[in-house]
This record gives C-alpha cells, structure tokens and sequence, in this order.
C-alpha cells in the first residue's frame, strides 16, 4: 500500500518524542518494555484503542451507532474478533471504524504528552504511524522494528491462534518493508535473539538520551 507524505515534525510539545512502528509480530511491544525498562516514557496506542473499547469505554457509543449492537459482546465492549472480521474484507468498514478510533487515541496521546513531564523522552508506539499523518505530527524520529517475513510469522504463530495463510493476508494489508525501511530514521533489526534486540535498545536509548537532552536546551 501507499503512504502519505508527511515528515516527521519539529517539537510541538516539551520533550522528544519518537514514534515506534513495524509490521505486525516484529516486535513492538517487546521492544517497548525494554525502551520503558532503560526509562523511557511510554505511550501505547494498542492500549489505548482497547480502553476505548472496553465496556463503556469512550467509543462505544459511536461504534453501535456506526455498525450496530451486534458488534458489541454481551458485556458492551467492542467485539474484536467479529470486528476483525469485518473491517479484513470491507475497507469501508475499517475507514469508518478509524475514523471513529483515531481522534479519540489522538486526543488521548496528546493529553498523556503533557503529563509525561520526568522521562528523558517519549517513545509513542502506533503499528500504522506512517499511515497516519495525525500521529506523525507528533514525532520528532521514526524507530522501525523490522525482521524477516518468516520470523514475522513464525513468532505471529506462535502467540496468536492464526495460521500462516491468515497472517500472509495481514501482512500484505500493511506497508511494505521497504517503504517503512525508506521512512524510518531508525531501525532495530529483529531476527536475532532476545540479548541482540536489548543491546540493539540499549544503543538506541543512549542515542536518544543525546538527542532529548539537546531539546531541552
Ligand atoms: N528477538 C526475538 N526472538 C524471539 N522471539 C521474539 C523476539 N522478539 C519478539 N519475539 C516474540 O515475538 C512475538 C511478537 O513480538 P511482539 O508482540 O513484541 O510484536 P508486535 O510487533 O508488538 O506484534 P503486534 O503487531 O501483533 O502487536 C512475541 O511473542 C515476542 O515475545
Ligand atoms: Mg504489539
């Protein structure tokens, strides 16, 4: 798929902020929790959606009047697994259900970047980033996740009840490597073990040590 043109921005608010993104399983959210372990500011956009969604979670008014109660659980939170469904083979659905979600994860990331006050930086964790020019404004840097198809959907596998052709689907919905690779200013290459990837984070975290410290001169 196509990206949008738009560079990631100069500051907007206090501190540096760097926006996390990568295919899906190549390892976000482990590489979040080792950029939270070194002290990093983290911001979770995943998290956020799926507070949204929860039982009477901001959303849900605006997703049972756009798609009706049916895709609802009993309980009143979003059901994912029949909106997953849904929004895989109907791209107006899933237009109608960002347009729902996103200014509401937007608005909430703004507000979370300005309580986030003693962390060095921000790392803001959003899988469709360079899809979404609203959340690119708000980043100063690009950190890629990157690794192999084949590692992708052996470690995809291996934590989700999807199988491959399912996961080859997903992947071929989402940007293609090389354009991620052509936007991002860095990347963590993921294929080698769990050690690699800390070294590979703790690198990357003193760098960004370097670059928040000269924004807040
Ligand atoms: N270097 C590695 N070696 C082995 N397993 C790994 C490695 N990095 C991540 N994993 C495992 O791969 C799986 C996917 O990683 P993770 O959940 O961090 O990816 P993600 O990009 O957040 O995925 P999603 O797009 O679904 O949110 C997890 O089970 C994780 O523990
Ligand atoms: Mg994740």
């Amino acid at each position: 798929m196509s990206l949008p043109a738009c560079p990631a921005m100069p500051l907007q608010h206090a501190q540096l902020c760097i926006g996390l993104t990568g295919g899906i399983g190549c390892g976000k959210s482990t590489v979040a929790r080792l950029f939270e372990s070194q002290g990093a500011g983290i911001i979770d956009t995943d998290a956020l959606a799926r507070q949204l969604t929860q039982p009477d979670g901001q959303a849900i008014s605006l997703i049972r009047a756009a798609f009706g109660a049916d895709y609802l659980t009993d309980t009143g939170a979003l059901d994912r697994a029949r909106m997953r469904k849904l929004i895989f083979s109907d791209a107006d659905a899933r237009h109608k259900l960002e347009n729902i979600l996103h200014p509401q994860i937007l608005a909430l990331v703004k507000s979370r970047l300005q309580t986030i006050t003693r962390a060095p930086y921000v790392i803001l964790m959003v899988p469709l980033l360079l899809e979404n020019p609203g959340f690119m404004q708000l980043v100063q840097r690009v950190l890629l996740v990157d690794c192999t198809e084949r590692n992708q959907i052996e470690r995809v596998r291996q934590r989700s009840q999807l199988d491959e052709t399912e996961i080859r689907a997903i992947i071929a919905q989402q940007a293609a490597p090389e354009i991620r690779i052509a936007r991002a200013d860095d990347i963590i290459q993921n294929d080698g073990t769990r050690d690699e990837l800390e070294n590979q984070v703790a690198a990357m975290h003193n760098c960004y040590l370097r670059l928040g410290h000269k924004n807040t001169i």
